[in-house]
This record gives C-alpha cells, structure tokens and sequence, in this order.
C-alpha cells in the first residue's frame, strides 16, 4: 500500500485509547478554552483522523507565512495550506500552557482537542493579506473562502493537538464519515492497492460519474474511493445527507459491486482552487490512494481560476514530495454526435455546438428553477432525489 504523506506510518492525532481519552477528556473540562472558529476545528477534525499527516498540531507564523507564500513549512516540508487557529480574543487563555479547544458547531460547545500552546502571535494586516492572495489568488471579499479566513480574527494560537471526537461528522454520518486510517483498513481488507480517489462537493452528475470510470479504467485501478466534503459549504450547495443519498443510488445501480467506496471527510470547503487540489492530493495519499482525479476548475467558485490551474500547480510541488500520482482530466462533456460522456480531448473531430457543458453549477441552476435534469446532466434515479429535494425546499 502507498506510505502516507510525510512519514513510514500513519500517525493521526485522534487519541485512540479509549482510557486515555476519557481521562482526557475529564481534565480538559477544568483546562480554560477557546471556542474556536469552524475552519480551525475542522483543521483539528482533519489532523484527528490522519488526514493531516505528518503535521503534529496547529502551525505558528513563521510556518504559515512560509506555507502561504513558499508552499514549505519552515523545517522544509511541501505543505499547500496554512493548518491555522486563528482566534478573535486570545485572552482567556494568555499564559496558559494546555487549554481546552471547544467545538464550535455542536451545541454546548463541547471539547473537541486539547492544545499544548507553544505561542500566541498576531497576524498584521499585511501578514493576512499576503496569506489571503498566496492561497486564494484573491483577496476578494465575496469569495466564500477568502470572506471565511478574514472574518476568524487575527491571533494566531499554535501548537500540537490531541484529538478527543470528530465533531459532528461521526454522528451525522455513521455510514460515510471515515478517519484516514479507517480507509486505509478498508481498502487493505478489500485487497486494494492502486486506488483512484475522487473529489467532490457535488451529488454527481454525468461528467462526475464518467471521469470516475474513465480514470478507473485508464490507470487500471483496483477500487474507486469517492471521497465527498461533509463540512460547510457555501449558500446554494447542496447538503451532504442529499449528495451522500445521490451518489449512492448512483453507485449501486451504475458500476460494478465493490469496485467503489463512498465516503467523506469532515472538512470545510475554502474554495482556493489550485492550494486546495494540492492539500486534497497530500491528504488522499494518507488515505491510501494511488492516484486523485484533478478535472476542470477542482475546488473552485465563480471565475476566481482558470479552468486547468489546479493541474498545472501540481508542477510546482517538489519532485518526489508526493507519491500520489495525478489523473487530470478534460472538460467532459455529453456528446450529441456519439450519445455518450466523453473527454473533449477523446473528440477531436467535434465542434463546440457538438457538446452539451456539463457542470454542478449548471445543475443547481436548473434545480433551482425547477426545471427537470435531462439524462444527459444526471441518471434519473438521482435526478429524482435532486427534485425532491428542492421541491422540499420550496414549500
Ligand atoms: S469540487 O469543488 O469538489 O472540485 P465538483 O464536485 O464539481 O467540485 O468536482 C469534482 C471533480 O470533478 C473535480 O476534480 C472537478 O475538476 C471535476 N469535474 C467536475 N465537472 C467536470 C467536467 N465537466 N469536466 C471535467 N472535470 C469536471
């Protein structure tokens, strides 16, 4: 099996004794806290379950600039994302060597991690704004990403982490929520070695679902992990429960048992396009997987990035820094002409009225108004769990 990111074994931060835990988890009742931002518990969501690995904890300044601006933490590794707690008020908590980290999307706030703090740092208004163009490539304010980043404060609260729950995610999502190394288990139980990992925010629609099958194929992979983002997302996405019910139907009607594991990860989506395809490279490989699907516009919102910038940035990750390899695929579009999904790169001959654009947004679009999803944009079983859903929404 692939080694994960950065180290021989996989070493997530989720506190695995049951003993250990619970007496932790005692102790940090009476440890001062923070209620954190819900970027910053997801970060600590992520590095509970191994997806982070090999970081250790939240990182300082020094790492986030240099992570921001250089890709690197300061000890040298390739690392695509500031893993930050960034807080409004730190003051609860000055001088203070442990401190508790609340969970700020479950009622009663409940620990979520306890912190051994190595610094307290704030971040000017330049350092922020610096970090917002590195990893955004804008500092625009509408972009969801960017208004999230900017709105969690300036003080920076870095140092290792243990990792008592996974939030919200494991309760939500009994049957799809998966730390790293659960999937790492799985796809060893299933005698899976080359693993094509997939992307997605949405319920799958055709292009989804060919470019899933067409990678399987082509790299001649033992299994498919379809890996969706259970955490928050933007006005206008649609829910986890309602994508996780789509792709299911569509899996089990449409490809072949035990070739495809669905699941997902507890993470918020920053729509940084480009920096958030490398950080979904780093952690699919400490899933296990051998290869992640890199499409048109991966990760991102509106027309903040060219539509191939999240393949291209791949060139400059340090050779040999991933072993994760990157299956980057074409627009796909439905074709008139051969009355199937296919790569535009497979169709020379074709012109552009030849094609029927295939998208998410096109989708949500039509959904929104109501409209019925042709076959082309959607199989009809999930078609109907789509309609239900927005009929729901608009009573
Ligand atoms: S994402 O934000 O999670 O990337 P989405 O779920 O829409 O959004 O996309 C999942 C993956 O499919 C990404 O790699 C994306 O680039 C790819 N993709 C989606 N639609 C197309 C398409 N029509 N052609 C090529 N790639 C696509």
């Amino acid at each position: 099996m692939i080694k994960p990111y950065g180290s021989e074994k996989l070493n997530p931060l989720y506190v695995q004794d049951a003993g250990k835990r619970a007496a932790l988890a005692k102790e940090a009742e009476s440890l001062p806290s923070l209620v954190v931002s819900s970027a910053a518990a997801a970060n600590a969501v992520m590095l509970g379950a191994g997806y982070f690995n090999p970081l250790t904890g939240y990182m300082n300044k020094a790492d986030a600039l240099k992570v921001a601006t250089e890709m690197k933490t300061t000890a040298g590794l390739f690392w695509p994302v500031p893993i930050v707690n960034v807080v409004q008020d730190a003051s609860a908590i000055r001088g203070k060597k442990q401190i508790a980290l609340r969970d700020p999307n479950v009622a009663g706030h409940p620990v979520l991690a306890v912190m051994e703090v190595k610094a307290i740092e704030e971040l000017s208004a330049d350092d922020l704004k610096l970090m917002t163009e590195k990893i955004f490539r804008t500092t625009d304010p509408k972009h969801p990403g960017v208004a999230a980043f900017n709105s969690a404060g300036n003080t920076l609260v870095s140092g290792p982490i243990q990792v008592l729950n996974f939030s919200y995610f494991e309760k939500d999502f009994p049957e799809t929520y998966r730390t790293a190394y659960q999937l790492r288990d799985e796809m060893q139980k299933l005698g899976w070695n080359k693993v094509v990992a997939f992307q997605t925010r949405n319920p799958m629609h055709r292009a989804h679902e060919e470019l899933c099958r067409m990678a399987y194929e082509q790299v001649h992979a033992d299994g498919i992990l379809i890996h969706m983002l259970l955490g928050k997302l933007k006005p206008g996405d649609i829910p986890a429960d309602v994508r996780d019910a789509c792709i299911r139907k569509m899996v089990e009607l449409y490809f072949p048992k035990n070739t495809v594991l669905v699941s997902g990860y507890g993470f918020d989506m920053l729509y940084a396009g480009p920096r958030e395809a490398l950080l979904h490279a780093v952690f699919r490989q400490n899933t296990g997987c051998t290869h992640l699907i890199v499409g048109r516009d991966h990760a991102g919102v509106g027309s903040y990035y060219g539509p191939f910038d999240a393949q291209t940035i791949f060139d400059e990750v340090p050779k040999g820094a991933l072993r994760i390899e990157i299956f980057k695929a074409d627009n796909t579009a439905w074709s008139k002409k051969l009355g199937r999904v296919v790569m535009m790169r497979d169709a020379p001959d074709h012109k552009p009225e030849d094609f029927i654009n295939l998208s998410g947004t096109k989708v949500r679009e039509m959904l929104s108004k109501g409209m019925d999803l042709p076959p082309e944009f959607s199989r009809p079983e999930v078609a109907k769990i789509l309609m239900g859903h927005y009929q729901s929404q608009a009573q």
